[in-house]
């Protein structure tokens, strides 16, 4: 998803004392000041506690735009484009009712929601809070599966009565409340019970979500339950249809407080997907004596350990790219979450991940990111892919809240699975079901290939690319993103030589190879750049071609950041075009397996780099959005490094700030916060493939602590320069040795290497594949990468290089 709004997630920040190894110095610092406008907690937990608010860009709940407060609910999706998810059973209180009578409060969301004082706003590890206008203050943290919020009213309350009224709605942000919601209020105690059926926000089918409500700090009142604007006392159970007019009816539960004490109300909500008793039962043990300070300084130790395998050299730089590195860190780190214990659909001892929302934004460098932090975790969720695949017969390529999510384009559960393998990622992972998987998705059409595997198979097989307006009678899904759909498939058909090649499947490593060289089937050599000014001097592109091999058209700059028609319709609409959310002009770059032969077609490796500056420089691509990663590093391929490390320090800061709205879109549940963490880190993935390229990080050394081997890989910047006008790699040793590749492999992290870049203000050569070696990395990248480099550059001359990069 890319095309989404603002940036909507509040940080739970983090202490992190640590030194940093490569000074001599004992640098310690307060990463609290670093994460910022975020929520949740690690990896994880279900409950991620936020005020909901009415606006356009709720995705997360909360967004800073000053919309009105609807509730505070529990669970959220953060950073996801399209409808918000989850929001669900909201909380929201009042210092009283009029006239001390329940109807004299006000229960439907449309009706109570209110201003927050925007001042008020407070954001940091497992934390929380604002005011609202009416004077209260609320704030929350959380545990796994349940928060904890408290309420605390103003001392003079103008209605008089000192009785405070909490309200919890049976809602959600996306309003898809199906029949039968239900709650019960404990006459006593006031603990509220229920559940409801809701849609998924970008997916099929429907969840069932169950809540477990307790209170503490002020004797009840009384309680009951509302329908509408209507409450009374003398009921206390409820069962809600949807209603007939498109809006589920409000309905919800109540209870009513004698007057509280200074630390006010705490409501404590517990959740689950299986049953009340369980949410209740996660409540009582997670959170047993509403210890709120107890609680959030125990999301506070999960961040630090979470975080702090990561650490950088503070020396001279602005704090703004520090905030700018660990927020994205922390961003990595919220889908998907961890429902282990919580999965209804099936039985088992696998760890069961949800809000994969969507793998293909997140194999691009997401979860690669997770690989190198957080390798146990990255494990479990591949192991709760492969579990996925067992029980529903397919990878996912989205998925949320139980369901289904629409596919975007290829099965890039895929390219995920291969990334952890070749990286070595083994624990507890069944890799032979896990290829079985990836098999199945490569060779066997879905009947709905909208929410996972591949459509167009049988033209896959027989024709080698997915035609326009194809015959595909096995499946349904909607014909469109032909040439995307080619691209991608061509790269999951590759991704699957790397497990192969592993498994000892020689035969399959031949055939998928092969097949991932189809992207070259829709390549026609005689198409310019497009009507965008300048773009015709560029020849070779891809188009659409028909069942009968004859070519459609799509003008390249089409679905571009730049096209200029406002009508071109480029996401999952039926009548969308044959690029997915990016135009030809951008897709055309995306063959990250075979470089040599996208170089060649291009025009050799100068034509390449004017190719992709061209791209950059005139806003064909938009960085907010995925496919646009990898152009950033792409010029390492053209033996250009020092041109990705220019690149990605336009885009940080330009497109990357710390302030509420500096992100491109939306985070795309933690992309954008992995592409600042890996950009900034200076290696980037190419996914899939055990290759990350090299450019200089932004601070003057980084550490790396493997959680498997327990090794420390650093990298050190010698002649660092915070202003960073020295971005250009003069020369690198690693582990002491000199090195001349511009890339390096996973077991830098796992074997804790050192590397040792010395940085000047201009570009001298490093990095343009002179070496040789024997190794089958070094025979890839030369494969995939580089091998006529040296002749091609040697007639383009040094002048145009030396213009390039300073
Ligand atoms: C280490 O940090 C100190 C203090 O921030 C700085 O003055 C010094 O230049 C750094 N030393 C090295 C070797 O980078
Ligand atoms: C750094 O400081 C910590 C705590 O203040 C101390 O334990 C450690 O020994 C110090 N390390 C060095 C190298 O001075
Ligand atoms: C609501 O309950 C009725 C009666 O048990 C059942 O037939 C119906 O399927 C339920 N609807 C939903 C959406 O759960
Ligand atoms: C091929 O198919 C396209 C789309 O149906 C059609 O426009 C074109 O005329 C066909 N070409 C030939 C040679 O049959
Ligand atoms: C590209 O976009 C940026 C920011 O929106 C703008 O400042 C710049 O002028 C644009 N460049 C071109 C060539 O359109
Ligand atoms: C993976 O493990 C194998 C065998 O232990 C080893 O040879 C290889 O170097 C490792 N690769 C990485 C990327 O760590
Ligand atoms: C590559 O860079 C090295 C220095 O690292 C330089 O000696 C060599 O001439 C360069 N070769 C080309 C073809 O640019
Ligand atoms: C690399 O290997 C090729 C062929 O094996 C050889 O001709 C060439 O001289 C080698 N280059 C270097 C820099 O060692």
């Amino acid at each position: 998803m890319g095309f989404g709004s603002q940036f909507s997630v509040f940080a739970l920040a983090l202490l992190v004392q640590h030194s940093v190894a490569q000074n001599s110095t004992n640098s310690t610092y307060d990463v609290l000041q670093y994460v910022d406008q975020l929520i949740g907690s690690a990896n994880g937990g279900m409950a991620k506690a936020v005020a909901d608010c009415d606006a356009q860009s709720n995705q997360g709940g909360f967004t800073t735009e000053g919309a009105l407060i609807t509730g505070f609910s529990s669970m959220h999706d953060s950073g996801t484009g399209g409808n918000p998810s989850l929001g669900n059973f909201a909380l929201f209180p009042y210092a009283s009712c009029v006239g001390d009578d329940v109807d004299g409060c006000k229960y439907e969301k449309i009706q109570r929601k209110i201003p927050y004082v925007a001042s008020s706003v407070k954001a940091s590890p497992g934390y929380f809070g604002l005011q609202l206008s009416s004077g209260i203050s609320v704030d929350m943290t959380t545990a796994q599966h349940t928060s904890l919020f408290r309420f605390k009213f103003p001392s003079t309350d103008a209605a008089g009565s000192g009785s405070p009224l909490i309200l919890l709605d049976l809602t959600d942000l996306s309003d898809t409340r199906q029949d039968n919601g239900t709650i019960s209020v404990d006459e006593t105690t006031g603990r509220m019970t229920g559940n409801a059926r809701f849609q998924p926000s970008f997916g099929i089918g429907t969840f069932v979500l169950y809540f477990c409500a307790d209170f503490s700090g002020a004797p009840v009142r009384d309680n009951g339950i509302y329908v509408n604007s209507r409450a009374s006392t003398d009921v206390k159970d409820l069962t809600l249809a949807r209603s007939i007019n498109g809006y589920p009816l409000p309905g919800g539960g109540f209870v009513r407080f004698k007057t509280p004490g200074s630390n006010g109300i705490l409501a404590r909500v517990g959740v689950s997907f299986i049953s009340s008793d369980q949410a209740c039962s996660n409540a009582e043990s997670e959170i047993p004596s509403f210890d709120f300070d107890g609680t959030q300084k125990a999301a506070n130790d999960l961040w630090r350990e979470k975080i702090s395998p990561i650490t950088v050299s503070t020396t001279g730089v602005p704090s703004s790219m520090l905030t700018n590195f660990y927020s994205g860190i922390y961003r990595t780190m919220i889908n998907p979450q961890d429902y282990t214990g919580e999965n209804p659909l099936w039985e088992s001892s696998e760890p069961y991940f949800d809000s994969f929302y969507c793998i293909w934004d997140l194999f691009r460098s997401q979860m690669p990111f997770l690989t190198i932090l957080d390798p146990a975790t990255i494990a479990r969720q591949i192991r709760s892919l492969i579990d996925t695949y067992r029980n529903l017969g397919w990878l996912p390529d989205c998925r949320m809240s139980l369901c289904k999510g629409y596919t975007q384009g290829g099965s890039n559960a895929d390219n995920v699975l291969a990334d952890a393998y070749v990286k070595n990622i083994t624990d507890g992972i069944d890799w032979d079901t896990g290829y079985e998987a990836v098999l199945k998705d490569a060779e066997v059409e879905p009947y709905f290939w909208s929410v996972e595997g591949r459509g167009g198979l049988d033209s896959w097989k027989n024709l080698g690319y997915i035609p326009v307006e194809d015959f595909d009678y096995k499946g349904t899904g909607t014909m469109t993103r032909s040439v995307s759909r080619t691209l991608e498939y061509s790269y999951n058909d590759f991704v699957i030589t790397q497990i192969a090649a592993g498994v000892g499947a020689q035969a399959d490593v031949e055939k998928y190879t092969s097949r991932s060289e189809n992207w070259q089937n829709l390549y026609k050599a005689d198409v310019t750049g497009g009507s965008l000014a300048g773009a015709s001097v560029f020849t070779g592109f891809l188009q659409p071609r028909y069942l009968n091999k004859t070519w459609g058209f799509q003008d390249p700059i089409t679905c571009s950041n730049v096209d200029p028609n406002p009508n071109s319709i480029c996401s999952l609409q039926r009548t969308a075009g044959e690029t997915f959310e990016s135009s030809i002009w951008e897709y055309s770059f995306f063959v990250p397996h075979d470089h040599a032969t996208l170089i060649t077609k291009f025009g050799g490796p100068d034509a390449f780099v004017k190719r992709l500056d061209f791209l950059h420089d005139n806003n064909i691509t938009y960085i907010g959005n995925e496919p646009a990663f990898l152009t950033v590093f792409q010029y390492h391929y053209a033996g250009r490094p020092a041109l990705s490390a220019k690149r990605s320090h336009f885009y940080i800061p330009a497109y990357f700030g710390i302030g509420h709205d500096g992100l491109p879109g939306n985070d795309d549940s933690g992309a954008m916060g992995s592409f600042v963490a890996f950009s900034m880190l200076g290696l980037f993935p190419n996914p899939g493939q055990d290759v990350y390229l090299i450019t200089p990080p932004f601070f003057e050394s980084v550490s790396i602590k493997s959680q498997v081997s327990g090794k420390t890989a650093t990298i050190t910047n010698v002649n660092f320069d915070p202003s960073y006008k020295n971005i250009f790699i003069q020369s690198a040793t690693l582990n002491g040795a000199p090195y001349t590749k511009n890339w390096i492999d996973h077991s830098f992290f796992t074997e804790g290497k050192e590397l040792v870049l010395t940085l000047g203000r201009t570009y001298q050569g490093f990095g343009n594949f002179t070496g040789n070696s024997t190794s089958s990395n070094e025979k890839r990248a030369q494969r995939f990468s580089a091998v006529p480099i040296n002749e091609l550059n040697a007639k383009t001359g040094a002048s145009y290089w030396a213009s390039q990069e300073g």
